[in-house]
């Protein structure tokens, strides 16, 4: 990887004097934040000055315009053919993250969509806490060699908006498989969801197909960023704010996740547990890293072995980065609130229990072969690209034979800290026991 990264400085210090230096402006990198001052653009996306801070972020969406999303997002007549929402991938029951079906559980283990036999090309995350995604940018820390990307949603961050990004599920085949915003409206006309739209954005919202989706996107935006979709309510919000211990197993795993020599966890998915306000711990700094999770085989895309979701890297060549197969095989850093109500995990969906999740950490580098299917080499990203995994980081930084910087009692101490990022709601959806 840092031959890779080393290349990639070379470049970026490159185009950094040879574009012409662009004027400090202000904007809006973090949607309830203050402006962000941009420094640079690399590609078509702003380098900003000052790391994010999410503590800083306020949400004040439109009552009437979140109600009217979160109606939206409940409709089921908006598909093609009618009957899925998006909440059928995204269950209110489960965090907004999916209830797999049965076809689901049994193959891909990535959420149906509204035609049988039709599967999600990833896992859906939770939508809870969404709203303190940022916008795509680049940051580049004091002590850091070159600019590293951040923010957008989907994995891949290849929408850079919550209003941009719902029209991905809307006119996804696999998904809810609307032809063109043309016939998406046909079907919203029908709907006692019209008039309301009418209200919120003008009568040419039912006329003009564009306006339409971009409505809708609004609409859904303003819902998913209300207060009822961050909620804060785990048992680890309650030990924030000093109203409840945790258990000394959890307390473990806690010291477990932060320490660098053991977990390490904390360096990518960050938290603050001596500040009490819960922004400050949204388990994800909002990066992307390649950390080589096994290739699903059940996905059905992946019956063709020469195909591989590369992630950024395709983001990346749109947006004209520059040399964007470096960032072939990263992935966003999820935040982890409610992970443990999850069926399936990681992007592809590889794996059925947090407790693997998190031992795939201990022992990637150590067994390599447990993890990629019998054989050393990382399988779910093609030979090319393998430089740009992530062999530096504790603790998948060691070598094949070596003892794995977590044993199985510390893996279990782990799953169980990860357990108590399940908001109240949400306790019931976790398997029992929470670990296992
Ligand atoms: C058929 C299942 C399905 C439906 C229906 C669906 N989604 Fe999703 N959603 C997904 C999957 C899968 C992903 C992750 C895709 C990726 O990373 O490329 C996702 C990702 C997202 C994200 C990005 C979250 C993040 O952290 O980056 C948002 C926001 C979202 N969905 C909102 C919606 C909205 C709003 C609707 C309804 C208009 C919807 N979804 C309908 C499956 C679905
Ligand atoms: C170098 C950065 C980095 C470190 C260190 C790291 N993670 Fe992650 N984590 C990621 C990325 C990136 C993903 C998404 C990977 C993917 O989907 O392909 C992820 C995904 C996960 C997931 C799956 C979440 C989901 O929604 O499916 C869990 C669970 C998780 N990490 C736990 C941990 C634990 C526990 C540790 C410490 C032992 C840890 N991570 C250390 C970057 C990191």
């Amino acid at each position: 990887m840092r031959a890779a990264l080393a290349m990639a400085a070379a470049c970026l210090a490159w185009t950094g004097t040879a574009a012409v230096a662009i004027a400090a402006t202000a904007a809006e990198i973090n949607p309830g934040g203050p402006p962000s001052v941009v420094i640079d653009r690399i590609g078509a996306t702003p380098k900003i000055s000052a790391r994010i801070d999410p503590t800083a972020a306020t949400f004040k969406p439109d009552p009437a315009l979140a109600a009217l999303g979160k109606r939206i997002f409940f409709d089921t007549r908006l598909s093609q053919p009618q009957g899925t929402s998006c909440a059928s991938c995204h269950d209110p029951l489960r965090a907004f993250t999916s209830t797999l079906s049965a076809p689901s559980l049994a193959g891909p283990r990535t959420p149906q969509g509204g035609r049988p036999g039709h599967f999600s090309a990833r896992t859906a995350p939770s939508l809870l806490y969404v709203r303190y995604v940022p916008r795509r940018h680049f940051y580049q820390d004091d002590d850091a060699p070159f600019a590293s990307p951040f923010g957008g949603l989907f994995a891949d961050g290849r929408a850079d908006t919550l209003a941009e990004q719902a029209r991905g599920p809307l006119f996804d085949r696999d998904e809810m498989n609307n032809a063109s915003p043309k016939s998406l409206l046909r079907k919203l006309r029908g709907t006692d969801l019209a008039p309301a739209m009418s209200l919120a954005f003008g009568p040419r919202v039912l006329r003009d197909p564009e306006q339409a989706v971009k409505g809708i996107g609004q609409a859904l935006q303003a819902y998913l960023q209300s207060d009822e979709m961050a909620p804060f309510s785990s048992r680890f919000d309650d030990y924030l704010r000093h109203r409840t211990p945790l258990s000394p197993l959890e307390m473990r795993g806690l010291a477990l996740f932060k320490n660098p020599d053991k977990g390490n966890c904390m360096s990518c998915h960050t938290l603050s547990d001596t500040a009490s306000r819960p922004e400050r711990s949204l388990f994800t700094d909002f990066g992307y890293d390649a950390i080589a999770v096994p290739r699903n085989l059940s996905l059905p895309a992946n019956r063709d072995p020469r195909r591989f979701d590369n992630g950024l890297c395709r983001t990346a060549a749109q947006l004209r980065w520059p040399e964007p197969n470096q960032w072939c095989g990263y992935f966003r850093t999820p935040g982890l609130r409610n992970v443990a109500v999850r069926q399936s995990f990681m992007h592809n969906g590889v794996f059925t229990t947090l407790r693997d999740a998190v031992a795939f950490y201990a022992t990637r580098s150590t067994d390599p072969a447990k993890w990629y299917h019998g054989k050393p080499t990382f399988d779910d990203v093609p030979a090319a690209y393998r430089g740009n995994i992530n062999v530096n980081s504790t603790p998948m930084n060691r070598r094949p034979g070596t003892t794995p910087a977590l044993t199985d009692e510390e893996i279990d101490e782990i799953s169980a800290f990860l357990g108590t990022l399940t908001d109240a709601r949400y306790v019931a959806a976790m398997p029992k026991p929470a670990t296992k």
